[in-house]
């Protein structure tokens, strides 16, 4: 038996008072271990897929699964878990808590997950080292550049060891090098089996990923794989 994909979308909409179309009937299958960049024009909906797809938000209209669950049909306390074990999260401006040290900032991606505090600060030094911040596990993010700042994010991200990784432009605010060094470990949570979207604006790292699909007006108007990935590879529109 084949597993359920990781994510599938079937007619997704999205809208919002006042007639905003943010998602306009949107399918999308992603399986277990797949790397995918979405890309696209501003205000095309790619933020509102992924947290439609990340259940911070719901949609108007279609089908939502993730890791095999129908999230329509979860309540809010069901989602709040299902996020805990199963999704990481990384945005462009970092979200993490002023004030608070690096340690305590990665804890905190175990909030959720019901383990003791002396354990989360164990497992977030163990992520930090992972994204090889070890050094700085107890500055806080205004001591930080923008590229140790995303690297706190991502040790956050992944201390729960998600089966899904959804990141939003996580190098929209970072210089090139900085850039760099959140994609390698990108690519390093993917090569360990972690099933990975990117929103990014950048053409050099959406060209550098097995796929992408891009995204118009609310729809996916191309969806095209180059390389090996684990799902059947079918090429469709300019994969540019
Ligand atoms: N909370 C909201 N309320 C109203 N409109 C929204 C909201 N969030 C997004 N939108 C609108 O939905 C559309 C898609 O937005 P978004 O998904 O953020 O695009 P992208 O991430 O591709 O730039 C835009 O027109 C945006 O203004
Ligand atoms: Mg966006």
């Amino acid at each position: 038996m084949t597993p359920a994909p990781v994510i599938e979308l079937r007619d997704v909409t999205k809208s919002y008072p006042g007639g905003v179309h943010a998602l306009r009937g949107v399918n999308l299958t992603v399986e277990e271990g797949e790397l995918l960049a979405v890309v696209g024009p501003s205000g095309s909906g790619k933020s509102t897929m992924l947290n439609v797809i990340g259940t911070l938000d719901r949609s108007t209209t279609g089908t939502v699964r993730v890791a095999g669950y129908d999230v329509s049909e979860l309540s809010d306390s069901r989602l709040s878990a299902l996020r805990a074990r199963h999704i990481g999260f990384v945005f462009q401006h970092f979200h993490l808590a002023a004030g608070r040290d690096a340690v305590d900032n990665v804890a905190d991606g175990l909030l959720y997950a019901g383990v003791p505090l002396k354990e989360r600060r164990a497992r977030a030094r163990e992520a930090l080292a992972k994204v090889r911040l070890d050094h700085r596990s107890s500055h806080t993010p205004n001591e930080l550049s923008g590229g140790e700042k995303q690297r706190v994010a991502i040790a956050r991200a992944l201390v729960g060891a998600p089966r899904l990784l959804l990141a939003d432009e996580p190098t929209g605010a970072l210089d090139t090098a900085s850039g760099a060094i959140v994609m390698e470990l990108v690519h390093e949570l993917h090569a360990s089996g972690t099933t990975i979207c990117v929103i990014t604006h950048d053409n050099e790292i959406a060209d550098s990923l097995p796929r992408r699909v891009r995204f118009r007006d609310g729809e996916i108007v191309s969806d095209s794989r180059s390389g090996t990935c684990p799902a059947s590879s079918r090429t469709e529109g300019a994969g540019s």
